[in-house]
């Protein structure tokens, strides 16, 4: 079958995949279904056979992934022109694989990078190949919400002139909650102190369409940037962009990182799903980012009105930890019904038809993208609604007892690859105070790590994370996903 994508001459990798069908060659090469015809009938069924004649692999004409010229390569120079970078790059392994080229790039083993503690996992991923030495500043953490916001200026500086010897410094613009730091002030000083700096930027693909986001990353003078192109946009789950500017990045380093942790056989159905995305952004970015903030803006404005619900906004900018928010993402705080996030989100799918983006002790994240309109927001509100009429009964509140984070960063003694790789003992959680812990403990969502492997293990810790399980909240990482043992440095 012979595709005709109608916007193929911006599309010079889509032209080449279209191109490359139209030759009606018969394929002796991977993928082994070849088309679709050789797939389990319920996969072609569901994916349609034009879909899976898309699944082409790297033969002449259309590229490498890592190819200094070539279809993708073109398309992923649009990609930068777009987003204002020197170098931008196709990833088919999430904003997950481009962290890890990010920092594999910059920090090798036993060198410093400042991090934010409510780093995703995949940093803690990245650090663990690295070798590198995380140096961990704690974010604001807003009590009433019980969210860990963002960092500010003043601790991130006083990182830097407490490990001045520190390579880089990573910042998260935004945090899952939408929540940014002054990331233009800790660029300027951090490139002051000689440092480089890496942006996850997985929830902020977006940002650089509207007025009303905060600033992008690359904007904002960072050296790489990555983003979940998938998260908030419309390219399709695992396509992520990573953009970088030349001027303190070594990029044939960058491109050899970038062919270490991603596949030889890239999803070409992905490519062109990011090739796609990027090319109706420039197409209409402006238009549509700007349409979804005006939904979530409105939406926030009712959510407000909603007995027992809050949903923070302008409101909380400026106060510590928030200097700028993502109106389109929808925090809505329950706990004033006397219920927890999680038992709201369950209520929501069940009762409601709506499924949130992850939940947590007092909030639901509800996600606002350029596919909502009208009617998905008229659902969303009409759930809450429901929501909070189903719990408005006095009698049933109750003080919701929630976990609190432990207030002090442990101490890290080892890095955290010589914590994975050293010998392990596997030993009873709760009597392992004292202990370098030797695994990663994430309570997800939203991600946030408890305990990092290199990591004196508190009793603050353990408390928490009992207390976490006993509200029903999912431990991750651990060996013993049921958190009886764990494992320690022997
Ligand atoms: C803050 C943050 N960084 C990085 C990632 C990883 O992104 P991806 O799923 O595209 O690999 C996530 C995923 O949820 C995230 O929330």
């Amino acid at each position: 079958m012979i595709l005709r994508p109608q916007c193929v001459p911006q599309m010079p990798l889509m032209a080449a995949m279209q191109g490359y069908l139209a030759e009606q060659v018969l394929p002796f090469h991977t993928p082994g279904h070849k088309s679709g015809k050789g797939a389990h009938e319920t996969l072609l069924q569901y994916l349609g056979q034009s879909t899976l004649a898309l699944d082409l692999t790297v033969v002449p004409g259309l590229g490498d992934l890592f190819d200094k010229q070539g279809p993708i390569r073109e398309s992923q120079k649009l990609a930068a022109a777009l987003y204002g970078a020197d170098e931008s790059y196709f990833l088919v392994n999430g904003t997950t694989g481009g962290i890890y080229a990010m920092i594999l790039a910059t920090v090798g083993p036993g060198e410093k990078i400042i991090v934010p503690r409510n780093i995703h996992r995949s940093v803690m991923g990245a650090l663990i190949l690295s070798g590198a030495v995380p140096v961990f500043v704690r974010p604001v953490v807003d009590t009433d919400l019980q969210i860990a916001m963002n960092i500010t200026v003043e601790a991130a500086e006083s990182a830097m002139l407490q490990n001045p010897d520190a390579k880089a410094i990573l910042l998260v613009n935004p945090t899952y909650y939408g929540v940014v730091a002054d990331i233009a002030n800790i660029t300027a000083l951090a490139h002051q102190h000689g440092m480089t700096v890496l942006v996850d930027e997985a929830h902020g693909p977006h940002f650089c369409f509207s007025h009303d986001l905060p600033i992008q990353g690359i904007t904002a003078g960072a050296d790489i940037v990555v983003q979940s192109t998938h998260k908030t946009l419309g390219a399709l789950s695992q396509s992520s962009l990573l953009h970088c500017r030349r001027e303190r990045v070594h990029v044939p380093r960058l491109e050899t990182m970038l062919q270490l942790v991603q596949s030889s056989s890239p999803n070409y159905i992905l490519l062109a799903s990011l090739e796609a995305a990027v090319t109706q952004m420039k197409e209409s970015g402006a238009l549509l980012v700007n349409q979804s903030i005006d939904l979530a803006r409105v939406a926030r404005t009712r959510i407000n009105k909603i007995p027992g619900l809050y949903c923070f906004g302008a409101d909380r900018v400026g106060w510590p930890g928030i200097f700028d928010f993502d109106p389109t993402k929808l925090v809505v705080t329950v706990s004033a019904l006397g219920i927890r996030g999680n038992e709201a989100e369950i209520w929501l799918r069940r009762q409601g038809k709506v499924q949130a983006e992850l939940s947590d002790a007092n909030n639901v994240l509800f996600l606002v993208t350029l596919a909502d309109d009208e009617a998905s927001m008229e659902q969303l509100i009409k759930a809450l609604t429901a929501l909070s009429q189903e719990y408005a009964d006095e009698k049933r509140k109750t003080t919701v007892p929630f976990a609190s984070l432990p207030e002090a960063v442990a101490p890290l003694l080892l890095s955290p690859r010589e914590a994975v790789f050293s010998s392990q003992e596997r030993i009873s959680f709760v009597g392992s105070a004292g202990r370098i812990c030797a695994e990663t403990i994430t309570s997800y969502p939203p991600g946030i790590p408890i305990l990092f492997p290199g990591e004196q293990i508190s009793l603050a810790a353990i408390a928490y994370c009992q207390a976490l399980q006993r509200q029903g909240f999912s431990i991750l990482g651990p060996e013993d996903p049921t958190l009886n043992t764990v494992e320690v440095v022997a």
